[in-house]
């Protein structure tokens, strides 16, 4: 199967879906406090994406999933599922994951929220899987390679005593979801494909205090937990390859790329 490189015209409708991903987390910003529910956080972005955007939150009904975005506290890893029953309280973090889909087009990306003062550790968790994104972001441009990408963020975490997911990884985006290639979150330098310019992709590390071992949930079937039920954190982005670098599609303003 080959990559889909992305026109011109492919990258103007990419640049609004990832712009509108990003501005429904710079929305929700100040909801995220204690005693709201996930559920509640949920309804918000889903009516913002819906009456506002004028867009499709991806999330909703895509394999079954139930909820319009995803919502991951503390040892959960990713894909959790928005819930009435689940209320933030204080020294709690959480991962709100967006995806819209605008005129066919899909924006992916995710961020880290601290519920009021949160512990050092977990701050810490939060700000080096932020870096282990970053530090992959500024490897993209035409010739590195995907094991350059994974080799960063695993470098990154593991010298901070963290360790990395195996079994999620970043993928190519476009007109669906998830499209070729996988971008794994860890390997070796030099490795794997090589990037060119008009390669569309997310860079979504989840980072563990603890061991890198996950459980899916036997209930619901979506919820990712870490086995130990230590922390994980994730951050994502979705960027498009450039002739001398990349774009970050989903960038938000408080982020100088
Ligand atoms: N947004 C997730 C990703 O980064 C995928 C969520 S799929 C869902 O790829 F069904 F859980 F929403
Ligand atoms: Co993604
Ligand atoms: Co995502």
């Amino acid at each position: 199967m080959a990559i889909n490189i992305k026109t011109e015209a492919d990258l103007v409708a990419m640049r609004e879906a990832g712009r509108l991903a990003a501005e429904v987390l710079e929305m929700i910003g100040p909801y995220v406090v204690p005693g709201i529910s996930t559920g509640e956080l949920d309804r918000i972005c889903h009516d913002y994406i819906v009456n506002v955007q004028k867009a499709i939150p991806a999330p909703l009904n895509y394999n079954g999933f139930p909820k319009s975005i995803c919502t991951s506290v503390n040892h959960v890893v990713c894909h959790g599922i928005p819930s009435d029953d689940k209320i933030l309280k204080v020294g709690d973090i959480i991962n709100l994951d967006i995806t819209v889909i605008k005129n066919g087009y899909f924006g992916d990306t995710s961020k880290m929220f601290a519920v009021g003062p949160v512990l050092a550790h977990a701050d810490r968790l939060m700000r080096i899987t932020q870096e282990c994104l970053y530090k992959a972001i500024a490897l993209v441009r035409p010739g590195a390679t995907l094991g350059d990408i994974g080799h960063v963020i695993q470098q990154h975490a593991e010298s901070n005593h963290y360790t990395v997911v195996r079994d999620y990884c970043g993928h190519g985006i476009g007109r669906t979801f998830h499209e070729e290639p996988q971008v794994l979150h860890y390997g070796q330098s030099g490795t794997g494909l090589m990037l060119v310019e008009g390669m569309t992709f997310t860079i979504e590390p989840m980072i563990n205090a603890g061991t890198h071992h996950i459980k899916l949930s036997n209930t619901d079937g979506w919820t990712v937990t870490t086995r130990d039920r230590r922390l994980s954190a994730q951050w994502e982005h979705t960027l498009a390859v450039t002739k001398n670098g990349c774009e970050v599609l989903t960038r938000r303003k408080e982020e100088n790329f």
